[in-house]
């Protein structure tokens, strides 16, 4: 009985631990999320050398988030006693042309991060790890909100065009927006 319970116990171990290619392809999102918190960070600073306060208080709580998501992952790697590896990152953007470009880039790197959630969690699926696929569903949701978010920003400085009295309120509430108050408003306005 000992024996077998043993062994039961010791087989439940052995298929609770990630699969390499699930592993690193969680490893592969810690990069992702990292590069993603340099990459506002970097947009932060850049909107503060130009004078947009807001703008810049948007992305630096923005960059917060990012690394959020990158220790949500490094913490779930260790839960199930896995490798985590913290990587080199590359060096991101640091000056662009103007607000609506800023914008534009970030949505595209939201869309890209999406797909990279997506892939990630076709690889759970193809490895049958429920567990980490069901972890991932944070995730999912979370590139909704934050894709409408930056979708949200886009059209309104599309509308704005070079109304100055427009981007000073822009600026100005932008700080206080984030992807939960976008989604509890039903997504763009
Ligand atoms: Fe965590 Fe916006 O990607």
């Amino acid at each position: 009985m000992l024996i077998s319970n043993t062994i039961t116990s010791h087989q439940n171990q052995e298929n609770n631990m990630l699969s390499n290619r699930v592993q690193d392809a969680l490893n592969e999102q810690i990069k992702m999320e990292g590069s993603s918190s340099n990459f506002y960070l970097s947009m932060a600073v850049w909107a503060e050398e130009n004078g947009y306060a807001g703008v810049s208080q948007f992305l630096y709580k923005h960059s917060d988030e990012e690394r959020f998501h990158m220790l949500k992952l490094v913490k779930y790697i260790n839960e199930r006693d896995g490798k985590v590896i913290i990587p080199a990152f590359d060096q991101p953007k640091s000056s662009f042309e103007s607000v609506k470009q800023l914008f534009e880039e970030l949505y595209k790197h939201e869309v890209s991060v999406t797909q990279s959630i997506g892939e990630l969690v076709g690889i759970c699926l193809e490895e049958k790890d429920f567990t980490t696929q069901n972890f991932l569903q944070w995730y999912v949701s979370e590139q909704l909100e934050e894709e409408a978010l930056a979708k949200t920003v886009l059209d309104k400085i599309k509308l704005m065009a070079d109304d100055k009295s427009a981007w000073y309120h822009f600026d100005r509430d932008i700080a206080g927006l984030t992807a939960t108050s976008i989604a509890d408003t039903g997504g763009a306005q």
